[in-house]
């Protein structure tokens, strides 16, 4: 790297443009995932395959003012950012440095200190004997909401700020290779189906992303993760079998545009699942296409399309044989996407697999996928 190359990362993200950004849903669908197209043009910004993006959101005017309102201020208060010790105007910071769609345990807890209510603040002590529904409290309620539901305490700008947590960036997998798509970065964002009358049940980065940043106009700060481990095998020959329902589809995209662009000689296997085939079959037609050319073999679970669920790891079973063989033959199995179930189910699908196809037992099994994961060949990017 030249000394003169620019370093972003945390401290200095790239303030970057949104080039395209596009539903990959039909639009009487009623969830909605997007493709996002970041334009890094004479950024020096550079990303590998399997690498990640964080990226740091701001919060909806709408609600910051529904914050400021229940603050009864105007937004040109000034305060210093504890974190920084930058001068801000309250309104810049509540939009862009507090996370105000939850409420801090700090200011909870000092809240029920100082109430004068003595009803209100047994309820709120309550509350924090009881560690699952404190928790659940503090992430589904928003700042705006608890400070008016607690209007006798009184707050002074700045003590309030002080208590509150920061808003943290969020990640996403990189769903290009610059190989194939130059100085862009393409992402796949999942907003959530639900919201209410101040969209405070949107996620804050999907809402801004997908949303509230303009087209062409709107800086969006980021950085790179890194992949750990997260990328195609050295050996362009080698076999990959990649398991992406939902976002999860994200990294392999990158993983073909990469094979595609390197003429990789390995084989590729992809599992891909979602909601219904009419809707969200994402980047079908890419799909299609690497699979009559011989690139890709495709395998796709539709699990409302039918009574019952159909999901990915039933897809894998259905082919148990095959996928030991390739793993045999030296393949890499990656999976991505919700790390809650579908992570959790595909593991032992794939130790039933393991069992059935190998003759192991249930210990073989388990050292058999542990021997994989040593030598990188089994990789999980779950969130
Ligand atoms: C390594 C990594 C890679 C990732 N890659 C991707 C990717 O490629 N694509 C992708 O879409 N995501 C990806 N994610 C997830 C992503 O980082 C975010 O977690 C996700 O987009 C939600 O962020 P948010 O700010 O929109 O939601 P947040 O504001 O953080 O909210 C989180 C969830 O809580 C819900 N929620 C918020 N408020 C309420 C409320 N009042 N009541 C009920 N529910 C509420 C929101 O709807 C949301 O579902 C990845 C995560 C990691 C760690
Ligand atoms: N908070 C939650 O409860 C929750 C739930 C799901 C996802 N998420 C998060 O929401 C984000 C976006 O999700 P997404 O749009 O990428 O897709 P997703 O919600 O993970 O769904 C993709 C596909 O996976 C299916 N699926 C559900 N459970 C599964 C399992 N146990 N095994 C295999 N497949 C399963 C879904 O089917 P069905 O939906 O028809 O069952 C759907 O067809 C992710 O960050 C994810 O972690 C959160």
């Amino acid at each position: 790297m030249s000394l003169s190359a620019p370093i972003f990362d945390r401290k200095n993200p790239y303030p970057a443009k949104i080039k395209e950004r596009y539903s990959l849903c039909h639009p009487s669908s009623p969830k909605n995932t997007y493709h996002l197209v970041l334009d890094l043009k004479d950024s020096g910004l550079t990303y590998q395959v399997g690498d990640s993006v964080a990226i740091f959101p701001q919060h909806d005017p709408l609600l910051v003012n529904h914050t400021l309102d229940a603050l009864r201020a105007s937004g040109d208060e000034l305060i210093i950012d504890k974190r920084t010790q930058l001068t801000l105007s309250l309104r810049t910071f509540l939009q862009t440095k507090a996370a105000i769609t939850t409420v801090s345990r700090k200011l909870f807890t000092e809240t029920a200190k100082k109430h004068p209510d003595p009803a209100k603040a047994a309820t709120l002590t309550a509350l924090l004997d009881n560690a699952p529904l404190l928790k659940e409290y503090l992430e589904k309620t928003d700042l705006g909401t608890f400070l008016k539901e607690h209007a006798e305490v009184k707050w002074e700008s700045q003590d309030l700020c002080d208590h509150l947590m920061p808003l943290l960036p969020r990640f996403y997998s990189i769903s290009s290779s610059m190989k194939a798509v130059g100085e862009e970065m393409h992402l796949t964002v999942a907003i959530p189906a639900y919201t209410d009358p101040f969209q405070r049940a949107l996620g804050v980065c999907t809402h801004y992303l997908c949303h509230l940043a303009i087209v062409g106009e709107t800086n969006i700060p980021l950085y790179i993760q890194p992949h750990h481990g997260f990328t195609l095998p050295e050996n362009p020959a080698s076999p990959v079998i990649m398991v992406g329902p939902g976002t999860g589809i994200a990294p392999f995209r990158a993983f073909m545009q990469e094979r595609e662009m390197l003429k990789a000689p390995g084989k590729n296997w992809l599992f891909f699942g979602e909601w219904n085939r009419s809707h969200h079959f994402f980047y079908e037609d890419y799909w299609r296409e690497l699979e009559n050319s011989g690139k890709l073999r495709i395998n796709a679970a539709f699990s409302r399309d039918q009574e019952h669920k159909v999901y990915v790891q039933h897809h894998l079973e259905a082919h148990g044989a095959e996928i030991f063989n390739w793993i045999e033959s030296g393949a890499s199995f990656f999976v991505c996407g919700d790390a809650h179930k579908m992570a959790k189910d595909v593991e032992s699908t794939l130790l039933s697999i393991f069992r059935l196809h190998g003759n192991f037992s249930e210990i073989e099994a388990e050292k058999y996928l542990k021997a994989l994961r040593v030598s990188k060949r089994y990789l999980r990017d779950v969130y």
